[in-house]
């Protein structure tokens, strides 16, 4: 049960005062003592709120990490669980950068979950360029019984298997056309789910994927999240709660509420748990200027989480990182007119903004999740 229960630390529960004795007061550090953080909001209704943060920012950057207790209940890394920096060669593992982010998770009473080991990206050379039929299987095998099992017990949840799925392509149950289906075909997600059952039963194993929430490719990606979600249910592969990233963009049209919430309620239905994994909003579409464009990220955002919040299968949320100061967007979907994006609760100043209070509103406005 241990991934169901958001962890509520005495400090957060004495408000943000409490949590900022003996620290410099910084604007946005003023900011956090009038009001206590997300993860408390989120814990009000039984969900935890977190942030995957970029290992440059745990080990540079103190400024922001004097936030993180503040806001976030649970703690992701956007790099350190991937196959390549876990195993850069074969055979040798290099657990530098996510015990690192364990031992600070330890200090704040944090718990921590694992993303992610089988993608068709953030793959070692080695791996890409010596995966066969012949040795697919031993590998990934050796991979996830090392890597779950040195982690056993030290992490709340795996996404076991990131973005299987991409229509497009053409392949049984819609799934991506990437190394493991061409080497090992649709049973590599069975083999991953169950290494990870039997390396760390307590683990919650999710099944972890964008594109649900808007736009022309979003039923598609539902109809399959779905269909594939069955078929893995009904052979007994041990899939306990989908992904939902969450990676946003108010340019690809309005949530599509109705449609999202009836793919909830499916999940819900098949007895599986709803995560947001990677939450951001992507302001490309959105104009330059801060007051607009804050408004419509945190309205778009809002838009959202109303709906999987609304969700009781809906565990908690984890954003992409926890301010702007260093998000995936600004070097691999940057803005036309190159200004830096906004697309996370607190701006590069560590001040909470519109998507901030956005957020905090949608958790007191959701239901009690029991
Ligand atoms: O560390 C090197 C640095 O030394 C070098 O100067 C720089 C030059 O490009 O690259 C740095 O590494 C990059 C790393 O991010 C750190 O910023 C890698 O090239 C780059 O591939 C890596 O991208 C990450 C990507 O996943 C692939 O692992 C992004 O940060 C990360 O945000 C992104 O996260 C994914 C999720 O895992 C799955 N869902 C989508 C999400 C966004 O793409």
């Amino acid at each position: 049960m241990r991934h169901f229960s958001p962890p509520i630390r005495r400090r957060a529960l004495l408000g943000g005062a409490g949590a900022l004795a003996g620290l410099a007061v910084a604007p946005g550090l003023a900011q956090a003592a009038a009001l206590p953080g997300l993860h408390v909001a989120a814990a009000a209704k039984g969900r935890f709120y977190g942030a995957a943060l970029h290992p440059d920012t745990l080990a540079h950057d103190p400024q922001a990490m004097a936030h993180v207790p503040i806001e976030c209940g649970m703690l992701g890394s956007q790099l350190a669980f991937k196959w390549a920096p876990l195993q850069p060669e074969p055979n040798r593992f290099d657990w530098k950068q996510a015990d690192q982010l364990l031992a600070y998770a330890r200090t704040q009473h944090m718990p921590v979950r694992g993303h992610t080991l089988v993608w068709y990206q953030a793959n070692p050379d080695w791996l890409v360029k010596g995966l066969t039929k012949a040795n697919a299987a031993r590998i990934l095998t050796q991979h996830i019984q090392t890597v779950v099992g040195h982690f056993r017990g030290q992490l709340v949840q795996w996404d076991v298997v990131n973005e299987a799925l991409w229509p497009a392509d053409g392949q049984p149950y819609g799934l991506r056309d990437s190394l493991w289906l061409r080497t090992l075909g649709p049973g590599y997600i069975d083999l991953a789910f169950h290494l990870c059952a039997a390396a760390d039963p307590s683990a919650l194993r999710c099944l972890n994927d964008y594109g649900f929430d808007a736009g022309r490719e979003a039923p598609r990606k539902r109809d399959a999240m779905l269909t594939l979600l069955s078929s893995l249910l009904s052979r007994g592969v041990p899939v306990q709660a989908v992904g939902m990233q969450g990676h946003l963009d108010p340019g690809a049209g309005p949530i599509d509420q109705k449609a999202l919430a009836a793919f909830c309620a499916a999940i819900a239905a098949m007895g599986l748990k709803i995560v947001i994994t990677e939450m951001d909003v992507r302001d490309n579409s959105l104009p330059a200027a801060i007051i607009p464009r804050d408004a419509g990220v945190a309205a778009y955002g809002r838009a959202y989480l109303d709906v999987v919040l609304e969700s009781q299968a809906t565990l908690g949320v984890l954003t992409w990182g926890l301010s702007d100061r260093l998000t995936w967007l600004d070097w691999q979907i940057p803005r036309a007119d190159h200004l830096p994006q906004r697309p996370l609760p607190l701006d590069t100043e560590m001040r909470r903004k519109p998507l901030w209070y956005a957020m905090r509103e949608a958790f007191l406005a959701a239901k009690m999740h029991i």
